[in-house]
């Protein structure tokens, strides 16, 4: 073929369709090679082609992060640096030097919103369950006779005809021994409601696709392997066996093989990324993958549940997320669910993982066959509610990987993921319109509490009980589903930012605390379109020399009190809580408006101290006018929380004097009396008693309520920005003595004439430009600097230059390079997800695994 016809021949093979996907599936993907290449995650302006950016960067362009519009990937030849950074860098620099104070050009570094080399997480893989595990519960039938569960369970299976052998061990599903200890669904079966029409996405290790057991109810279209990337998410590892045992437990076909599951007649896709490491990028896509047809999400991983790891999803992962809801499920929202953690043997708890505290999943605990509290699951204010796992002797079983295979080991966390996600399919088969909220408002009102006598059982605001332990209680099939069938739809999603109060205290070792408040008045709430609450969120910057002694409860204006955050014996980090945002569900239904305070306490008396820096209040709910409603800005971008309004300084935080419930560590409820009292008022750090008289800094409030409503408005950089005191502008600008607002109209008359002139000085300069050459898609300098070029390209070893300083792994931010105050700014904007890496700075962690599946504890710790 001759070469001047390529572009026809290339237009042809464009227009074949792939001959193994199917018209619905998305586009496969470009397979990945972590060892010899690097990928970065840009988030380009929708003006900037990606073709351009790859062709100035000297990269390769590997297509869309997946339902992130506007996010690309790109890859290069691996490199310690950062080639995108030192890139930006460059043209930064150029750009400085070219004239201070003069024309600033547009250059590429203004089409990157966003750039962050990936760093693929490396998973773990579990140890193997271990050999000689117990034995199963399991019983035949026939043995026993006479009892009225047994003659239930056989009246059941004759009338829906189920011969699948282990169905009789499946007591999570029928309990004919321990009677009501069950998810209560086989009178949803017998009414006909089995899954139908609804599709469970695995995010996993795996999911064998030729089981018997799978194989009818197998979605193709829906599932694709992230780590071997190829379109079916087939097992491979010895031990990728987790993720065919959850879809096992959700969608196990009603045949003769094994048993079945809970919502039989659902589909199932697999999303293989557990086996190997993974970046967030395509993390990002696989929660986002198919999300149309895969309606709901079951996660049963999440960072280590050793009771030291603080990790959040990094800032591509969240931003699927908040797509997944936004646009998943044409429009309802995907339903994300996660598996609270296997850590409360180590006092883990749910509200230090990223995943879990999120408000867009909803995090499911563990009970067992007694329907107690195992050992291992995990409690948090953010536990939406609880369903069957392992303990008390027994396991859930499901199938397993091989063409006809079974599993009577199935447990942790990490199976009770799944029996909610198969629930809640249930629940779409009857009403698939709901939204991602309705979902979780049907599951915290038809939550059955259990173990009523535990002490930590509190009602709410709307007369619910809570648990931490147990969220609202175990999930009813049943009662979900039939409450679905005439639930009303919730009005669109609405929420107040509180300012950023900073406190800058000492907290006081001992019972005592430190207490700060913001006040929400009626106006804020209704301004902020907010009705009934549904989440709440608190972000705080705490500094502490053994994070793991400090605690927080948050009490609401009605009193509830949620332990927001509680002590973690192993997590001796010296990095504090880092704009860290710790959720509650305990206050759904309640009103936003009053008097909302948190105590942070460090009651581990051990001469390790720390001080509260600063903290901020979101209350979401439910907009009072649904025409009113905004859709969520995406995390870490323009829009995001707290924007436009100013921190203040509180003069109200002071050593706790209220009697409040004292908090308990996670894993030993018995140890309530964990503050002995010959410490309760030792003299220990004695300053924050006096702090309720500390100086007043800010300009607005002084009492620390958000009545503070200063004369100008922040810089973009916003509410990260440290607040400043009456004079709007750093301190090394001239005031001229006057106020603020005249301050304003000085350096806005500077500002206007400044603008002027270079509007004018860029438009000469792009017309003489235009006149020179023609046909690019966006104006860009031209790179004709050899530096800038070699840097772009590969930059392997050569120049470190100032990139050398940056660690391969830095999160960049295109902006962030230095000095001037754009650049502050614009640093500012990214400072939230360079958070949520920190503990991996801490651990010393560089490829570590920031993932750990919660399965790797299976075989040692289920039973
Ligand atoms: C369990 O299901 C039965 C119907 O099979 C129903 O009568 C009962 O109320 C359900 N339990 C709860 C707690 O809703
Ligand atoms: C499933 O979808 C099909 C096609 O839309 C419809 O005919 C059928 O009634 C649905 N099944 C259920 C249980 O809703």
């Amino acid at each position: 073929m001759r070469f001047g016809s390529a572009p026809l021949w290339l237009a042809v093979l464009q227009i074949i369709p792939f001959p193994t996907v199917s018209a619905k599936s998305p586009p496969l993907l470009r397979p990945r090679d972590y060892d010899s290449r690097d990928y970065y995650a840009l988030h380009l302006t929708p003006d900037v082609s990606p073709k351009t950016v790859a062709l100035q960067l000297g990269l390769t362009h590997e297509g869309v992060i997946g339902e992130l519009s506007d996010h690309h990937l790109f890859s290069t030849p691996t490199s310690k640096e950062d080639v995108v950074a030192i890139h930006i860098d460059g043209l930064r620099r150029k750009r400085r030097s070219v004239g201070s104070g003069g024309i600033v050009k547009r250059d590429l570094s203004d089409g990157i919103l966003f750039a962050e080399k990936q760093r693929p997480k490396k998973l773990v893989k579990r140890v193997p369950p271990p050999a000689a595990r117990r034995e199963a519960q399991g019983f035949d039938p026939a043995a026993i006779t006479g009892n009225t569960g047994v003659v239930e369970l056989q009246s059941i299976m004759q009338r829906l005809d189920i011969r699948d052998p282990i169905f009789h061990e499946q007591w999570h599903l029928f309990n004919p021994i321990e009677r009501h200890h069950d998810v209560n669904v086989t009178g949803l079966w017998l009414e006909g409601i089995t899954g139908e029409n609804t599709t469970v996405a695995i995010v996993d290790d795996g999911l064998d696709m030729d089981s018997q057991d799978l194989a009818a109810n197998y979605f193709a279209a829906g599932s694709y392997d992230f780590n071997d990337h190829a379109p079916q998410p087939k097992p491979r590892l010895s031990d990728d066996r987790h993720g065919t045992r959850c879809a096992g437990e959700i969608a196990a076909v009603r045949n003769n093989v094994c048993g079945v599951g809970v919502a039989y007649d659902a589909k199932v896709a697999g999303i293989r990324m557990l086996s190997k490491p993974i970046s967030d990028a395509d993390e990002a896509i696989a929660l986002n993958y198919a999300y149309h047809e895969n309606q709901i999400y079951s996660c049963s991983w999440g960072p280590p549940d050793d009771g030291q790891a603080m990790d959040a999803p990094g800032i591509l992962i969240k931003r699927a997320m908040v797509k997944g809801v936004q646009e998943g499920r044409n429009g309802k929202g995907s339903i994300f669910v996660f598996a609270s953690g296997n850590g409360a043997t180590y006092e883990d708890n749910c509200n230090f993982d990223g995943y879990t505290n999120s408000i867009y999943s909803i995090t499911i605990g563990a009970i067992d066959r007694n329907g107690n509290h195992p050992y291992y699951s995990e409690q948090c204010s953010a536990n939406m509610a609880v369903t069957y796992s392992s303990g008390s002797g027994d396991a859930i079983h499901t199938t397993d990987i091989g063409p006809n295979q079974c599993f009577n080991g199935h447990g942790g966390t990490s199976a009770a993921a799944p029996l909610a996600a198969g629930i809640f399919a249930l629940v779409l088969s009857v009403r698939p319109g709901l939204t991602w909220r309705d979902m979780q408002y049907l599951a915290l009102e038809t939550a059955v509490p259990i173990n009523e006598e535990d002490p930590d059982w509190k009602q709410t605001a709307i007369g619910k009980m809570f648990n931490h332990k147990y969220g609202y209680g175990k999930v009813d099939a049943w009662a979900i589903v039939h409450a679905a069938k005439d639930h009303k739809l919730v009005k669109p999603q609405a929420w107040y930012n509180s300012p950023i109060v900073i406190v800058n205290a000492a907290i006081p070792e001992g019972t005592q605390g430190l207490q700060t408040q913001i006040k929400v008045t009626a106006e804020e709430a209704r301004n902020a379109n907010l009705g009934r609450l549904e989440h709440v969120t608190v972000t705080m910057n705490a500094a502490h020399s053994q994070r793991g002694d400090m605690s927080v409860d948050l009490i609401s204006p009605k009193g509830i009190v949620s332990h927001i955050a509680t002590t973690r014996k192993p997590d001796t980090s010296k990095n504090g809580y880092k704009d860290w945002t710790f959720m509650s569900v305990k206050h759904w239904g309640e009103e936003a408006t009053g008097t909302w305070t948190i105590i942070i306490k460090d009651t581990v008396v051990n001469g390790q101290t720390g001080s509260l820096t600063d903290w901020s209040l979101t209350l979401w709910g439910e907009a009072i006018d649904a025409d009113k409603a905004k859709p969520l800005p995406l995390p870490g971008g323009d829009g995001d929380k707290n924007l436009g309004t100013d921190p203040i300084h509180t003069t109200t935080a002071q050593a706790s004097t209220t009697e409040l419930p004292s908090m308990t560590s996670t894993a030993n409820p018995s140890k309530v009396t964990e503050n002995p009292s010959d410490h309760a008022d030792r003299p220990v750090n004695e300053k924050p008693g006096s702090a309720a008289t500390s100086t007043q800094l800010g300009t607005g409030t002084t009492t620390g309520t958000t009545t503070a409503t200063p004369t100008s408005t922040a810089a973009p950089g916003g509410p990260e920005a440290e607040a400043e005191e009456s004079n709007f502008l750093p301190s090394f600008f001239p005031t001229f003595g006057v106020s603020a607002k005249t301050q304003v109209w000085i350096y806005g008359a500077f500002v206007v004439i400044i603008l002027f002139v270079g509007v004018l000085a860029t438009y000469l300069s792009i017309q003489k430009k235009r006149a020179k050459k023609q046909g690019m898609d966006y104006e860009f300098e031209a790179l004709n600097n050899e530096d800038d070029l070699e840097s772009g390209a590969a930059g392997a070893g050569g120049k470190a230059s100032a990139g050398g300083r940056r660690k391969a792994r830095d999160l960049y931010d295109a902006f962030g390079a230095s000095d001037d105050e754009e650049d502050i700014l614009s640093e500012k904007e990214y400072d939230d997800d360079e958070g949520s890496y920190d503990d991996d700075e801490a651990l010393g962690i560089d490829e570590g695994p920031r993932v750990g599946d919660r399965a790797k504890l299976l075989g040692r710790d289920n039973y």
